[in-house]
C-alpha cells in the first residue's frame, strides 16, 4: 500500500482533525528525505507509540549555512515514498515551500545555550533554521509525540528546549543511532563518500567508542581527546572540527565523565562532513 502524500496545510489539518475525532494519538517523524534505515527506525518507534504517524519531508533551506551543501542535498521523494510504503506510516507531508515560508515570512526561532558550540559553532544559523522549521512542523501537524535520532544529539537538545520554552504540547522521544555493520552511523551524506573514504569512515565511530571506554573509567578528557583526534586524522580524515565531552542532560563541557556524558564529534572526510556521538556512562 502506498502512503498518501499531502502538500497543503489545509489538507493536513483536515486529516489530523479526523484522526482526533477518532481519538487517535498522532506521532510525527520530521525528515529532509533521502530516507535510510535510521529514519525507518524512527517510523517504527512512532508506530509503536502512536495510532497515526505522519512523516514530514522538507529540505529546509534555512538550516543550510552553505549554498553548495543545500544544492548537493539529495532529493528523492519517489524513493522515499516507496521506502515508507511497507512501514505502515499513515501520511507523508511534503509541504509546498509557501506552506512553510510564505511571502513575507519574518520569524526566526532561536534557542540559546544548547545550540552554542559543537555544530552551532561550525554551522552559524543552522540551529535557528532547525528550531524555526521544527516549531512550524509541530504546530502544523499538531502531533502529540515526535521522534528524532540521537545521531543529531545537539539537535535533539535544541528541539526539546524549543518545545518546552514555547509550551508546545508535544513529547519528544530520542531514538538510538542506527549503524552499518562496520559501525558507521547512517547518514544521507554517506553516499557522497568515495570508496576509499567509505572504507576509512568507520574509524570515527571506532575511535569514539574506544575513547568513551577510557573516559567511562575516569580518565581526564583532554589527553584522551587529543589521542582520539590524532587517530582520526591518521586514518585519512582531513580534519576534526570538534571532539568534545559534554554532559548528557544539558551539553555543558566536562573535563571528565563524572556523570552521564556524551562524546561528540564532527570530522571531514574529503568534502563530506560526518558527525557522530556515543554515550559515556561513568563506571564509578
Ligand atoms: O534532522 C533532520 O533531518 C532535520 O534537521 C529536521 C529535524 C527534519 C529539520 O529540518
Amino acid at each position: 500500500m502506498s502512503v498518501p502524500i499531502v502538500r497543503t496545510l489545509a489538507e493536513l489539518r483536515s486529516i489530523v482533525a479526523g484522526w482526533r475525532r477518532e481519538g487517535a494519538k498522532v506521532g510525527v517523524v520530521p525528515t529532509m528525505g533521502a530516507l535510510h534505515q535510521g529514519h525507518l527506525s524512527l517510523v517504527e518507534a512512532a508506530l509503536a507509540h502512536s495510532g497515526r504517524v505522519i512523516v514530514t519531508l522538507f529540505v529546509n533551506p534555512k538550516q543550510f549555512n552553505n549554498a553548495a551543501d543545500l544544492a548537493a542535498y539529495p532529493r528523492t521523494e519517489n524513493e522515499d515514498a516507496a521506502k515508507l510504503a511497507p512501514t505502515g506510516a499513515h501520511l507523508l507531508y511534503v509541504p509546498n515551500a509557501e506552506e512553510i515560508y510564505p511571502d513575507g515570512f519574518a520569524t526566526t526561532v532561536s534557542v540559546s545555550g544548547v545550540s552554542e558550540g559543537l555544530c552551532g559553532a561550525g554551522r552559524p544559523g543552522h540551529f535557528d533554521g532547525v528550531a524555526t522549521v521544527v516549531s512550524k512542523l509541530f504546530l502544523q501537524t499538531g502531533a502529540d509525540v515526535a521522534f528524532f535520532g540521537e545521531k543529531d544529539f545537539q539537535q535533539l537538545h535544541v528541539v526539546r528546549r524549543m518545545a518546552k520554552d514555547l509550551d508546545i504540547p508535544i513529547r519528544i522521544i530520542g531514538c538510538p543511532t542506527v549503524r552499518e555493520p562496520d559501525g558507521l552511523a547512517l547518514s544521507s551524506r554517506n553516499v557522497r563518500l568515495s570508496p576509499a573514504d567509505r572504507a576509512a569512515a568507520p574509524k570515527l565511530a571506532a575511535t569514539l567508542f574506544g575513547a568513551a571506554r577510557k573516559l567511562a573509567g575516569g580518565a581526564d578528557a583532554a589527553p584522551v581527546i587529543e589521542e582520539a583526534k590524532a587517530a582520526i586524522i591518521d586514518v585519512g580524515y582531513r580534519s576534526v572540527e570538534y571532539l568534545e565531552l559534554r554532559a548528557d542532560d544539558n551539553l555543558t563541557l566536562l573535563p571528565r565523565a563524572d556523570r552521564k556524558a556524551r562524546l561528540l564529534a564532527a570530522a571531514w572526510l574529503g568534502d563530506v562532513r560526518l558527525i557522530d556521538n556515543v554515550e559515556v556512562a561513568p563506571e564509578i
